[in-house]
């Protein structure tokens, strides 16, 4: 927080909002003070980022002329929410009944994604994607695309119409699926490279090379992915591991001279910082000890592992071996756009794994905690000075019962509890990115 004699003028800022402020400025399993909890706060920005977070009557009076104030007295201001793993492409496919993981992408994911070939098809379910994060109160997210270019150029100018901080990439994919859906080595390498020179670091886009998962690609697409991450620095890496029983033995047929899954990624250099790899549900002590010394991070996905019928992500064993975690919807495996909903789900998988999941360390997970996962947290999280203001707010009596809910909490961390098990988008009262109010539902 900033000292109250700091001066303010239109130099150092061009927009207030006032409201109830809750942002971490660590992990709350490790500091007691990692939440800080302003009831009546002001953030005042300038271009988009931060200035100061103070109290609302120590800075309001110091507030230049003819400055922008959005009043949400009243609603709870927190960081933007941030999704480690989604597929846009799979947005019109959500909630498609029945299967486990390797028959639900050949009966309902292949078939779908095909469509992405035409880039106006594209364009159409990229924009209302990116709506629909906004609607949901998440302001950044690592975004799989398809194997076409088009789709990858369809997210991008989406998310850059919005101004949101986007990771995306196409999917590389050589083998193992419809002929339709499948690029070469040679052709992944291309492309991939033609699109990082178009997207990557443009703005607030983040290129991510996005081989699939190992059963789709042959040696030598993984090869050229690691190739990909040695030529352009910078790049992200997301794929998927250990999500299924059925896949996990596939895995180990098609690479009988690797030790786990994880250790065929880890075998062509596609583990490291900015490497995020969703579900690892199923590896073992070592392929997590491999996680957290190469700074990989684990993309939890608690209503895609359900509605699979996938197994149950133990988040303890990530913390004690120190991952980086963040919590992600993987629609549309995933059942919701609603980081609230799959705080729900978080909390229920920690239930059943004989766990537990705090409110404060959920809803860390959801915001600084997903930045660090991304490597963004020098620029995303909360709301220290300097870092861009992407920020959700939120309405904790967005619903007859929730008001009544509320009423009876007794404290931040009740109120929190609450909204997350009981919230979705009908709590998101707005959205703003890099200040500007991209959403708002009255
Ligand atoms: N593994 C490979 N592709 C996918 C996908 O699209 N969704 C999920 N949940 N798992 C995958
Ligand atoms: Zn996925």
């Amino acid at each position: 927080m900033n000292s109250r004699s700091e001066a303010l003028d239109n130099d150092s800022c061009d927009r207030a909002i006032r409201g109830s402020f809750l942002h971490f400025v660590g992990d709350p399993d490790e500091q007691d003070d990692a939440c800080e909890y302003i009831e009546d706060g002001l953030l005042i920005l300038k271009q988009g980022k931060v200035t100061v977070l103070g109290e609302a009557l120590d800075w309001l009076d110091s507030l230049p002329d003819g400055i922008e104030l959005h009043d949400y007295s009243g609603k709870l201001i927190m960081p933007g929410f941030i999704d480690t793993h989604t597929h846009y492409p799979q947005t019109d496919m959500i909630a498609s009944y029945g299967a486990q993981l390797l028959e639900w992408l050949e009966k309902y994911t292949f078939p779908t994604e095909r469509q992405f070939s035409d880039r106006s098809f594209a364009d159409g379910v990229a924009d209302f994607f990116c709506d629909e994060l906004l609607r949901n109160g998440t302001t950044t997210s690592a975004v799989y695309a398809t194997i076409h270019p088009e789709s990858v150029d369809a997210i991008f100018s989406a998310a850059q119409k919005r101004d949101m901080c986007l990771i995306a990439g196409k999917v590389m994919m050589d083998r193992n699926a419809p002929e339709y859906l499948c690029d070469t080595a040679e052709s992944s390498y291309t492309q991939s490279a033609e699109l990082i020179g178009r997207w990557h670091q443009k703005g607030r886009s983040l290129y991510a090379v996005t081989p699939r998962f190992a059963p789709t690609s042959s040696e030598q697409q993984l090869e050229a992915a690691g190739q990909l991450l040695k030529d352009f620095p910078g790049l992200y890496l997301q794929s998927h591991v250990a999500e299924n029983q059925a896949e996990i033995a596939w895995v180990a047929k098609l690479y009988p001279d690797r030790r786990s899954y994880l250790d065929v990624y880890d075998f062509y250099e596609l583990l490291g910082q900015r490497s995020i790899y969703g579900h690892c549900i199923y590896l073992d002590d070592s392929d997590r000890q491999r996680m957290a010394e190469t700074g990989a991070a684990i993309a939890f996905c608690p209503t895609s592992n359900l509605f699979l019928g996938s197994g149950l992500f133990s988040i303890d064993d990530a913390k004690k071996q120190n991952i980086r975690l963040g919590v992600a919807t993987d629609v549309g495996g995933g059942t919701s756009f609603s980081l609230l909903q799959t705080l729900n789900e978080a909390y229920k998988v920690s239930r059943m794994a004989g766990q537990t999941l705090t409110s404060m360390k959920a809803f860390y997970l959801a915001t600084l905690g997903g930045a660090k996962a991304l490597y963004l947290d020098h620029q995303l999280g909360n709301f220290a000075v300097g870092k861009e203001a992407d920020f959700v707010v939120l309405d904790l009596a967005a619903t007859p019962l929730m008001k009544r809910r509320m009423a009876r909490a007794d404290s931040v961390a009740d109120q929190l509890f609450a909204l997350m098990m009981m919230g979705d988008d009908r709590a998101v009262h707005a959205t703003h990115v890099m200040g500007q109010c991209q959403y708002s539902r009255v």
